[in-house]
């Protein structure tokens, strides 16, 4: 397998509405990342993943982009951008990008030119289809609910937008436009960055003739993404993106892929394709939602959270590379997902954590995740920002009539703004995040879990995150060393052992408020073991690693020699 500075690295990603707010507007921007990257030099992480800083309207917190080459002006301006990437290298932290290219903004000067006429110079850029019988082209939903096509009087047509009919799909067909986006990516990477993650990008290549999907019972709109998810050109356009742009720059690149399989992933990532580095996989984002998707709740189960995390280990191992990641800006806060975010809040993080950062792939941190910060619950639907959310609601309560009661339940549960409350640097007003008020509301337990009460306690959970990331830097086997699942079918104990030139980790974590007997499913070969790091402070002798007590939450990994 080949080293690469990518795979050794840490990621953290900053979502910058919500990260820090440095003229009192109630919205986070540039100055005032730069102004606490001390911070994260301190945490130890090697890269930033910026969500979109570009122009936009905002309809979904600029992944709707409007000017690729300039800065919001909320955000500040490309000087204060500069500043931020200069500070950034200064202290040896890389910059990554997030690159929109599946959809732009109805705003954006491409879209106002493509609505114009159709014999418009960029009516291409676009997806534009006449109505079929009355009715729009075909019965895809929107993954913001709806129709995935919005009608355009001017013109006498519909325009596809997978996302909200603000977000119009670009047209990846057109060369052209592939080429503008090139340039686009080229401008970036000149002026210094390190790399991009890729919005939905397995979505930009769509299946010809934009096929309508089968019925489903009760549903106007259906999911139509087996016509778009991984569709028959991806490959090559990623390809070509590869050959055009980044085979040119040594730097870090992760596509964002809901419905991506292993199979599909190392087609995506394998050294010799000349496609991406990593992708975000979503299968174990999946696993409490059921058949009706990711509102309709279902318990978590271990077991199947184990088979879906080891299933890519096992399968990308030495052939491609795997993204690790709980949370970002689009997940609830996985201390409340999968952890305990009462008693055992502190305990329950810190096994997460563990459980995931010595696994093998990249690690992501989400920006709160390193102090812990939970889910939230505001009490009125008036009260949330999310345009997913809203959009859910709307349907589903003023719709179909739906129990706002279930209904907000489940945005308690899996909304996008549990990721997007402020980020809670201290016990002071709105949690040190602005001086004015927050664009969206600050989570009420600031004044518990905060950057300034972790810092102060050698005990915390931030304290914590940066034992693993420097653990990572000094032992080569948590990066490179291979995979291997204990225990499959122990519904609440998650073991794995990881190996690597003549020596093992030994990972045993306890995803329960309750004590677990660990009798480990295979005889271990070693003559030295070593407590490599665990989440409890009082340390239990144990004299047979085959076979030991777990207490609540508890994680503990030996190093075997
Ligand atoms: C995925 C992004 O992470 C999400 O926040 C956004 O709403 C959609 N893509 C559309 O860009």
């Amino acid at each position: 397998m080949e080293k690469r500075w990518w795979k050794e690295a840490v990621v953290y990603q900053i979502y910058p509405r919500s990260f820090m707010d440095s003229n009192g507007d109630g919205i986070g921007d540039i100055k005032g990342i730069t102004s606490k990257l001390d911070y994260l030099q301190e945490l130890g992480i090697d890269v930033v993943w910026l969500s979109p800083v570009y122009q936009s309207p905002n309809d979904d917190n600029g992944y709707d982009i409007s000017d690729y080459r300039n800065i919001l002006d909320e955000f500040g301006t490309m000087a204060d951008w500069e500043e931020m990437l200069s500070e950034m290298h200064k202290r040896n932290i890389k910059l990554m990008m997030d690159l929109v290219v599946n959809h732009t903004s109805d705003e954006h000067a491409w879209f106002v030119e493509s609505r114009k006429s159709k014999d418009n110079k960029y009516r291409d850029y676009y997806i534009w289809r006449p109505g079929k019988d009355g009715k729009e082209p075909n019965n895809w939903e929107s993954i913001f609910s709806g129709s995935a096509w919005q009608y355009d009087d001017l013109t006498g047509e519909y325009y596809l937008h997978l996302f909200s009919k603000k977000q119009p799909d670009l047209n990846w067909e057109n060369p052209g436009l592939r080429q503008e986006i090139y340039d686009m990516m080229k401008f970036w990477l000149d002026k210094g960055i390190d790399g991009f993650r890729m919005d939905v990008i397995n979505f930009i290549s769509k299946m010809e003739g934009l096929p309508s999907a089968p019925e489903e019972p009760g549903k106007k709109y259906v999911s139509g993404s087996r016509y778009f998810m991984n569709g028959p050109r991806i490959h090559e356009f990623l390809q070509e993106m590869n050959k055009e742009v980044l085979s040119k720059y040594d730097i870090i690149t992760v596509g964002e892929m809901p419905g991506v399989t292993p199979e599909q992933g190392i087609l995506y990532t394998g050294e010799d394709r000349n496609e991406l580095q990593m992708v975000f996989q979503f299968e174990h984002m999946g696993i409490d939602g059921g058949p009706g998707g990711k509102w309709d709740l279902i318990p978590f189960d271990l077991v199947k959270l184990k088979r879906i995390l080891s299933k890519w280990q096992v399968e990308l191992y030495g052939k491609g590379w795997n993204s690790l990641y709980w949370n970002n800006h689009d997940q609830p806060r996985v201390v409340s997902r999968f952890g305990n975010d009462k008693e055992y809040r502190v305990l329950s993080a810190k096994m997460l954590a563990t459980c995931l950062h010595m696994m093998q792939g990249t690690p992501y941190i989400y920006q709160g995740e390193e102090i812990g910060m939970t889910n939230v619950q505001f009490t009125s639907i008036e009260d949330y920002k999310d345009i997913e959310t809203l959009n859910m609601y709307k349907e589903k309560v003023h719709e179909n009539g739906e129990s706002p009661k279930k209904v907000m339940e489940s945005i308690y549960a899996k909304g996008r703004d549990n990721a997007r409350t402020p980020v809670q640097w201290n016990n002071q007003e709105n949690a040190g995040f602005t001086t004015g008020t927050p664009w969206l509301a600050v989570n009420p337990n600031y004044k518990e879990i905060n950057v300034e009460a972790a810092i102060a306690d050698p005990n915390s959970v931030f304290h914590y995150y940066k034992k693993l990331i420097q653990l990572r830097k000094e032992n080569e086997i948590i990066v490179y060393g291979q995979y291997e699942l204990l225990n499959e079918e122990h519904p609440h104990i998650f073991a794995y052992l990881r190996s690597y030139n003549g020596e093992q980790l030994l990972v045993v974590t306890n995803f329960s408020s309750e004590e677990q007997e660990f009798h480990c499913s295979k005889k271990l070969d070693y003559t030295n073991s070593q407590r490599f790091i665990g989440n409890y402070d009082e340390i239990e002798e144990v004299e047979d690693i085959h076979q030991f007590r777990l207490r609540p939450w508890e994680a503990i990994v030996y190093k075997l020699s």
